[in-house]
């Protein structure tokens, strides 16, 4: 190890830049983003925080790692795949749009008003989901959520909470996933807390946990399972995941079959003929709230009938038969210490106020986002007012209300700057939004761009996180995507680094390289083109197959630009951009709005901006599209529907078609290989016919679908 700091001046310096580097590489690895330390440079920085602890005990920082116990493992769990993928909930925070959720349901599913549609509601309990898997019903692995498709192997820890059985009843399906929540008890996390105090030498020092959930958290994610064992950790099973046999039909039949099997299931779950039952369920539950021995955050809704949930499948990340009601967000007052604007990787400036420290349901809040200028304006906040902040689960803390407004004071002036790169900041018309006219030469957007090219839905390069990409743009080392892959041209300059030996780079060059091939969505995505987000990303890329498609696309509709105005002003630039607009329209992309095709023209008129793509394009290659779905008669096929289906809605239709590879289209042209009529169908009919395209009526449809899956 190097030496310790000579002076305390020095100390003191590196015990901070050490806490924050730690808190950093904690809030990573736990949180979203993909860690960029590995074990050994995360344990090193904690060795060397403890050395210098040790000898200026005097300089311990209150914040510092060393208090905050099991807030990271220590060292790392090993990843596992999930079978299934660990999904997320939509949210409800009215009554409406409860009724709202129901009513899509109902739309999806096509079900007649006087169809019940009978849901289960249970507390959705604030703790660490978790998947046991069971195999010849004995328990084989278990496995924290981790991002969703891959978690954590806590399969020793779990070993050790009582609540879990190690083996399943005689008749319990061969391969099992039950799904649930680890949590610990309220009394049980005071009780923890007591004792890590009583036992703490000195009293002032002592490690504490902030909440119930933290201190699950950090217990069951041990590499050592005895202080795992040594924790009070509970289990409520809430679903499952791949089973080789359900052993019933119903939502509720299943959850019964899993107490039969011996888990814990929340005394409070209950079966709801329709959406009043469930809205007592929630009010019920709400009231029990406090006296509930864990913490809960909402009421989770789920449709009974598991035909009907298998129907309705997933959207995006979660469920469409399921829904999250949260309860009310908590709220706080505290004193507003700062407004600070950032800058986004699209360049808009955000405000964030920076508050005197305050907890808020369990967490202590400092920093809140104003949103933006009409939010302030609408506030009226300044520097040194009381305000109220409001955390409601994971989102963002906001500032909702400004106790010192009626005042008599100066207004908080929104730069009219971009305090990064100094280019002006303008207001769109109609915006809310207050943009940095940079572009590319301002830092801050290009900084946030490189952070969002290697975040993990882009392109995903292990070792290269946020803290890295910052340096490594800081220092010079890269300043646009394609940098990243030229990398390997600077090793000795890399070698050189603090934190950087020869095996982390070697390790980082490797990661690096295996991105040199990536899925066309993943490259799209990682542009980080406005409105262009993960699903619209994932669409361009289903239609359109190839980055080669994808250009062609687009420089047809930008060609119709250049034909048009030779030398463009503001009013002909609008109208070019709607002639290019509907020019992508005509391209009949399944789900690409007229927002989204306006951003893709936007970004690809920009020379830079194409100069960054092709440059990039000059080292990676952006792999085509394979279909994952079923393949069927129909992969590839683009189909029309067309006149009232009586089984199916248009919803629905279109996710099944999804699901055999399919394209569904709005419009009858020779390029449609099949059409689907229902009832009255009119001109489209008649024009398949025309051009001789195969007509089949719901029935055959439906069949085709069945056949497939
Ligand atoms: S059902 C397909 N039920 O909440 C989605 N989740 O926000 C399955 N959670 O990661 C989730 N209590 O771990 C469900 N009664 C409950 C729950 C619950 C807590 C967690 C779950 C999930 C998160 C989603």
């Amino acid at each position: 190890m190097t030496e310790l700091p000579k002076t305390e001046a020095d100390a003191a310096a590196e015990l901070t830049d050490l806490a924050a580097r730690i808190a950093r590489a904690d809030a990573l690895y736990h949180g979203e983003d993909a860690p960029e330390l590995d074990d050994a440079e995360y344990d090193a920085l904690v060795r060397r925080n403890r050395a210098i602890e040790a000898a200026f005990p005097h300089l311990m920082l209150a914040d510092s790692p060393s208090r905050r116990v099991g807030a990271a493992p220590s060292g790392h769990l090993a990843k596992v795949a999930h079978a299934r993928p660990m999904l997320s909930l939509n949210n409800a925070f009215a009554n409406d749009d409860v009724a709202e959720f129901i009513a899509g349901v109902r739309r999806f599913l096509r079900l007649a008003d006087d169809v019940a549609v009978a849901l289960t509601a249970e507390p959705k309990i604030d703790g660490l989901s978790c998947s046991l898997r069971y195999e010849g019903r004995r328990l084989v692995r278990a496995l924290t959520r981790g991002d969703g498709s891959v978690g954590e192997d806590v399969t020793a820890n779990v070993a050790t909470i009582a609540d879990i059985p190690q083996t399943l009843p005689e008749g319990a399906p061969d391969v099992f996933e039950v799904r649930g929540e680890v949590y610990m008890a309220k009394a049980d996390f005071a009780g923890l807390n007591a004792r890590l105090l009583a036992d703490a030498p000195d009293p002032a020092k002592a490690r504490q946990f902030a909440n119930p959930r933290n201190a699950a958290a950090g217990s069951l994610r041990q590499k050592d399972a005895a202080v795992t064992a040594a924790r009070p950790l509970k289990f409520l099973a809430h679903g499952w995941g791949e089973a080789s046999a359900l052993p019933a039909e119903t939502q509720a039949g299943v959850v019964a079959a899993l107490r039969d099997w011996g888990f814990p299931i929340a005394e409070a779950f209950r079966r709801c003929e329709g959406t009043a039952e469930a809205l007592d369920v929630y009010r019920a539950i709400e009231g029990r709230r406090a006296d509930l021995p864990f913490d809960i955050d909402g009421v989770v809704y789920k449709l009974n009938r598991l035909d009907w949930q298998e129907r309705l499948g997933f959207v995006g990340r979660a469920p469409r038969w399921a829904i999250a009601h949260k309860f009310p967000a908590e709220r706080a007052q505290t004193t507003l210490r700062a407004i600070d604007i950032q800058v986004g990787r699209t360049g808009a400036l955000t405000p964030v106020a920076r508050l005197e420290p305050v907890t808020v349901g369990g967490v202590v809040v400092t920093n809140a986002t104003l949103h933006n200028a009409d939010e302030i304006e609408r506030l009226g906040v300044r520097v040194g007012d009381r305000v109220v902040v409001q955390r409601a689960g994971d989102v963002i803390p906001q500032v909702v209300e400004n106790l010192t407004a009626g005042e008599p004071r100066d207004a908080f002036v929104f730069p009219a700057e971009c305090p990064v790169c100094g280019s002006l900041a303008e207001r769109g018309e109609g915006e809310v939004v207050v943009r940095c006219t940079g572009g590319l030469i301002c830092p801050a957007q290009r900084v946030e761009r490189l952070i969002h090219f290697v975040s993990r839905h882009a392109f995903d390069i292990a070792g290269l996180g946020l803290v890295r990409v910052e340096e490594f743009f800081r220092d010079g080392l890269i300043s646009s995507p394609a940098d990243i892959f030229r990398l390997h041209g600077k090793r000795a300059e890399l070698v050189q680094r603090e934190r950087m030996s020869d095996l982390v780079v070697g390790k980082l060059l490797d990661a690096i390289e295996a991105r040199r091939t990536i899925a066309l969505d993943r490259f799209l995505f990682a542009l980080g083109i406005r409105h262009v987000g993960e699903i619209t990303a994932r669409d361009l890329a289903r239609r359109y197959g190839t980055i080669e498609a994808f250009r062609e696309m687009i420089d047809r509709a930008l060609a119709v630009r250049a034909e048009t105005v030779p030398a463009i002003g503001e009013n002909d630039r609008k109208f070019v951009l709607r002639r290019g607009r509907a020019l992508v329209a005509a391209v009949e992309t399944q789900g690409i709005g007229p927002e989204v095709a306006d951003a893709l023209l936007a970004f690809f008129a920009e020379e830079h901006n194409r100069a960054v793509v092709d440059d990039l394009l000059s080292e990676v290659r952006p792999a085509p599209v394979e279909h994952t779905t079923v393949a069927s008669e129909l992969t590839g096929k683009t189909v029309v529907f067309t006149g009232r289906l009586e089984t199916l809605s248009r919803d629905e239709a279109k996710a099944q078609a999804d699901a055999l590879g399919a394209r569904v289209a709005g419009s009858v042209s020779k390029k449609t290989d099949l059409v689907v009529v229902g009832a009255d169908a009119g001109s489209k009919r008649a024009k398949a016919e025309e051009l001789g395209i195969r007509v089949i009526d719901e029935a055959a449809w439906n069949a085709i679908v069945s056949n497939a899956t």
